[in-house]
């Protein structure tokens, strides 16, 4: 089984941009931590990040038929973005929605997700290693 693993918008600066909040791995950190959880587990993995709305939907749109699950972390997107739930609502497989901080710790424009409503399950405020204990959640599901 295959899981798509997509950041979204300002997330290539992670390890560069407010670490006090998101820390001070980078995203290819991150990437080589799901590549080796990923065949730990025996999960197929891809991971992508986009600052463009519109080429977050279309590798949403890419994964229908292709991956079983998407851990996304749309970043701002996540509190504005109808197209991303309409694209998630058209995925058939599980969906997890990641934040690396606790959104509900912070500003209250960042409480409402528009993916919450899709997502089979939420981690927020665990880190970058949020990512590794998605995909083992994914792993239980798919495998
Ligand atoms: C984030 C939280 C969002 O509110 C913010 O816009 C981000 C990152 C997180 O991972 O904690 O860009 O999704």
């Amino acid at each position: 089984p295959k899981i798509l693993i997509l950041n979204g918008p300002n997330l290539n600066l992670l390890g560069q941009r407010q670490p006090e909040i998101y820390g001070s791995e980078t995203l290819d950190d991150v990437a080589a931590a799901c590549a080796e959880t990923g065949s730990e587990l025996g999960l197929e993995t891809e991971f992508g990040q986009s600052n463009h709305e519109g080429e977050i939907v279309d590798r949403i749109q890419q994964a229908r038929g292709t991956c079983e699950g998407i851990i996304i972390n749309a970043g701002a997107y996540t509190h504005t973005s109808v197209a991303i739930l309409d694209a998630l609502n058209a995925f058939e497989g599980r969906v997890i929605e990641l934040h690396i901080s606790n959104v509900h710790a912070r500003e209250p424009f960042r409480h409402h997700s528009y993916i919450a409503a899709r997502a089979d399950g939420v981690i927020a405020g665990c880190g970058t290693m949020g990512y590794t204990l998605a995909l083992r959640r994914m792993a239980g599901w798919v495998l």
